[in-house]
């Protein structure tokens, strides 16, 4: 079934980081260099919980880690620092950084006419996908800007469906986190797991990178 699913869906949605391009491990450097300088360890297991979550939860699930109650002025501050760090590392990214299968996937898809959108938490997408030269692939790109709620609500999917025009249930999601996963199952969607299904339990489907969807 899995390598049919291009045959029998219409619309493929994409979350960005952990499933198109590896950019989880610039986060967690921002991340870990903002815990230092206020003087706690932030581990790689801890950087499992900020997956697929916004900036300013990521901020606030990292205060808690660290133990520290803040104004929200010194939140902003802070989430705009890390930002900075952030953008800062994704100046080196370029098309060596897209996960295996992304670009054949993609490739794949747009020869075969189907509709193909974006489903990110991230305020950074847009100046990701141009950085990777695959943002034309995109009909419909969804992003942190355009979402009042976060995953696990479904909001950011609802709106790449309605962008695309194709109904919930023939829709297919591709997540790497438990938040996104959620929100797709919630909208009436399927889903297809970046990652292993002991970490990522709800799924329809699993794979380790999109090369094993590829015909
Ligand atoms: C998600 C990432 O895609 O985007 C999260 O999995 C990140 O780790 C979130 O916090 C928001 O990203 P940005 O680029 O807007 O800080
Ligand atoms: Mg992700």
């Amino acid at each position: 079934m899995l390598k049919d699913l291009h045959h029998v869906m219409q619309g493929f949605i994409f979350d960005l980081d952990g499933v198109l391009v590896d950019t989880a491990r610039f986060h967690y450097q921002a991340w870990k260099r903002l815990a230092a300088e206020m003087g706690f360890d932030f581990s790689e297991r801890d950087n499992e919980l900020l997956k697929g979550v916004s900036r300013m939860r990521s901020l606030e699930i990292l205060l808690e880690i660290g133990k520290l109650t803040i104004s929200d002025e010194e939140k902003t501050f802070l989430a705009e620092k890390k930002n900075h760090w952030y953008v800062e590392l994704l100046n080196q990214i370029d098309a060596s950084h897209l996960l295996p299968g992304t670009w054949e996937y993609l490739n794949m898809l747009k020869t075969a006419q189907k509709k193909v959108a974006l489903g990110s938490a991230s305020k950074n997408a847009s100046f990701i996908l141009q950085k990777l030269k695959i943002y034309h692939y995109f009909d419909v790109i969804i992003d942190g800007n355009l979402v009042s709620k976060a995953k696990p609500d479904p909001e950011v999917f609802v709106k790449a469906a309605d962008g695309l025009d194709v109904p919930y249930q023939k829709c297919v999601v591709f997540e790497d986190s438990q938040a996104g996963i959620m929100a797709a199952k919630s909208a009436g969607m399927n889903v297809v797991a970046v990652g292993n299904r002991e970490l990522l339990p709800g799924a329809d489907w699993y794979v380790q990178d999109l090369s094993q969807i590829i015909e």
